[in-house]
């Protein structure tokens, strides 16, 4: 499924209902299943002040983490896309599936302040490009414009 598809249809999850939580349990499993070569795709959200492991597809992950730490707290805390082509080279990188070695995390806001990250991984080294990059950053603008946190 190309990006255009899987923005329309984050779209339509979005107009069915807005509720966080079905709208990113739904999301990883599109991700999850449309994409391929992933072993991990979901959301952590910042909730007193770190973050929360939020609905995901793939192994269970670690339930917490702080900003700053890992690819997902850097992201957060430094409030930019992060691409990571070989996680073993990251410095601080949290292994929560073994199987990962590669990654992309994108931050999520709302009204002005990070909320959360979109966190997707890979067994391939180097599974993400430009066109991941900008096709994920999309799907994130989508959840920022029309998803309900509470
Ligand atoms: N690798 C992430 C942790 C989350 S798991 O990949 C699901 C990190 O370094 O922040």
């Amino acid at each position: 499924m190309d990006y255009a598809t899987l923005a329309a249809q984050t779209e339509e999850y979005l107009k069915t209902e807005p509720y966080f939580a079905a709208v990113l349990s739904n999301i990883s499993a599109l991700l999850m299943c449309s994409l391929e070569d992933l072993n991990w795709a979901g959301f952590y959200i910042m909730r007193g002040g770190r973050l929360v492991v939020g609905p995901f597809q793939g192994k269970p992950a670690c339930i917490h983490i702080a900003p700053g730490k890992g690819v997902c707290g850097t992201s957060a805390a430094s409030d930019r896309t992060i691409v990571v082509p070989d996680v073993h080279a990251f410095p601080g990188h949290i292994a929560c599936d073994s199987a990962s070695n590669s990654e992309i995390v994108i931050p999520l806001h709302h009204g002005g302040e990070v909320v959360g990250v979109m966190d997707i991984d890979s067994p391939l080294t180097g599974r993400f490009s430009e066109e991941d990059r900008e096709g994920l950053e999309r799907i994130a603008a989508i959840i920022e414009r029309g998803i309900c946190w509470k």
